[in-house]
C-alpha cells in the first residue's frame, strides 16, 4: 500500500513493541494483545453522513481513518462489532458474506477490536494473523494490514497505530501450537483439527512435530445453521419473515435460545435444525479426513461451532474430542507464535 503525506505525524517517545495474535474470522474478530482478549462480531458499517451520538459496546467500536499507508481508507469512518449492527440491523456488512472478505475487511475490523481496548495514543504491533487459504492470500493479507495508520476511535484524539506482519499461517496452525502448550495433542503424534468456523469448517492433519500434511476448506460453516434456522417454517410463521441472524447467533451464544426481547424461544427450531446441519455440513470435512484418520491420535473439534449446545454428544459419536477454549486456540496459538517471532527480532 502506498503511504500518504496525509498521514498525521508520529510523534513522542515510542512505547515498546507488543506482541500481537489476530484470527480475524468470518464470524468474529479475536485479537489478542498483550494478554488481553478481545471478541467482536465481525461486522462493519460504512458511515457517510453524521450519527447522533457515539454508541458504546464492549464489542465495537467507531474508526476514523485520519491517514496512513492505506491511502483507499482516508477518510474514512466507520462502526465495528456489535455497532455495525446495531446501527443498522438489516443492512451492516459481514465478512461471512464475501469470499474476500478477510482481506477487504481485515484492517477495519482489527482497528475496530484495538477501538475497545483503553486509550493509547501510539501502539506498536508486531502481528501473527491466519487466514483460510494462506498460501493463495498470505502476501495479499499481510500487505492490507502492516503499515502506519493514524485513526480517531470513538470520535475522542488521535491514535497512531504502527503495525508490522511477522507471520501469516494458514488458519488452524494456531490452534495445533496452543493444542501442543496445553497438552490437548502430544508432539511426537499424528493429529487432525476440525475448525467449524462461521463461514468454513477447515480439517488440518498435523503430522509429529505439528508439521502441517494435508488440508481441507468447506465453505459452510455455523452461519448455514444460523440461515436453516432463520429459514425454518416455524420461524418464519412465528416472525412473519425470515429470522435474524445476529439475534439467532445471539441466543445461540448466551444458551438460552431467546429471539432477541420477544420472549419467543427457538431452542426447539435449533434441535431441529443441528443434526442435518452437522451431516451436511461436516460430511465433506469428515471425508477430507478419513484417509487419515485410522494413523492419528485424536480429531480435534475447534472453533465456536465445537462449542454449539449439545454438538459436543453428536461429534464424540464420530470420536471427536472438543475443548473448552475451542473459540480461542487458534488465536492463543497466533499469540504465541508473535511473541516467538518478537523475541527473535530483538
Ligand atoms: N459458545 C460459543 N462461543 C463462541 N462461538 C460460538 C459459541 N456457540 C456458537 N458459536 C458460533 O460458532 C461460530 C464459529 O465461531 P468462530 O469464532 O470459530 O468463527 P470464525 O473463526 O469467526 O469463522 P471462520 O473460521 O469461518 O472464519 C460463530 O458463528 C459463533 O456464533
Ligand atoms: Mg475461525
Amino acid at each position: 500500500m502506498q503511504s500518504t503525506s496525509l498521514a498525521v505525524p508520529f510523534s513522542g517517545v515510542s512505547p515498546p513493541l507488543l506482541a500481537v495474535g489476530y484470527d480475524g474470522g468470518n464470524g468474529s474478530v479475536k485479537l489478542i494483545v498483550d494478554s488481553v482478549e478481545v471478541r467482536i462480531p465481525s461486522y462493519v458499517q460504512p458511515l457517510h453522513g453524521e450519527i447522533y451520538d457515539v454508541p458504546e459496546s464492549p464489542e465495537g467500536s467507531l474508526i476514523e481513518y485520519l491517514g496512513g499507508d492505506r491511502s483507499d481508507l482516508i477518510g474514512k469512518r466507520w462502526l465495528s462489532g456489535y455497532l455495525a449492527y446495531q446501527n443498522n440491523p438489516q443492512a451492516y456488512q459481514r465478512v461471512v458474506d464475501d469470499r474476500a472478505g478477510k482481506i477487504q475487511l481485515g484492517l477495519q475490523l482489527l482497528l475496530g477490536a484495538i477501538g475497545t481496548l483503553p486509550h493509547r495514543m501510539q501502539w506498536n504491533l508486531s502481528v501473527a494473523a491466519s487466514i483460510q487459504d494462506a498460501q493463495a492470500f498470505g502476501s495479499e493479507f499481510k500487505e492490507s494490514l502492516e503499515g502506519k495508520h493514524s485513526i480517531r476511535i470513538n470520535d475522542k484524539g488521535v491514535t497512531h497505530v504502527d503495525l508490522s506482519v511477522t507471520a501469516i499461517v494458514e488458519e488452524g496452525s494456531g490452534a495445533m501450537i496452543s493444542g501442543l502448550a496445553v497438552n490437548l495433542i502430544r508432539p511426537k503424534t499424528q493429529n487432525i483439527f476440525l475448525d467449524i468456523g462461521c463461514g468454513t469448517a477447515i480439517s488440518s492433519v498435523f503430522g509429529s512435530g505439528g508439521k502441517l500434511i494435508a488440508r481441507k476448506i468447506t465453505v459452510g460453516g455455523v452461519d448455514s445453521l444460523f440461515n436453516a434456522i432463520a429459514q425454518n417454517i416455524d420461524c418464519r410463521r412465528y416472525l412473519k419473515r425470515e429470522g435474524d441472524r445476529h439475534l439467532i447467533r445471539a441466543g445461540i451464544e448466551n444458551g438460552t435460545f431467546q429471539y432477541g426481547t420477544t420472549g419467543w424461544n427457538f431452542r426447539q427450531i435449533y434441535s431441529t435444525e443441528l443434526k442435518p446441519w452437522v451431516s451436511q455440513n461436516l460430511a465433506i470435512a469428515f471425508k477430507a479426513i478419513d484417509p487419515w484418520r485410522e494413523q492419528s491420535e485424536a480429531i480435534v473439534a475447534i472453533g465456536g461451532g465445537s462449542q454449539l449446545p449439545a454438538i459436543t454428544q453428536l461429534l464424540a459419536a464420530r470420536n471427536v474430542i472438543t475443548s473448552p477454549d475451542g473459540t480461542w486456540l487458534n488465536a492463543r496459538g497466533l499469540d504465541r507464535l508473535a511473541q516467538i517471532k518478537l523475541k527473535r527480532s530483538i
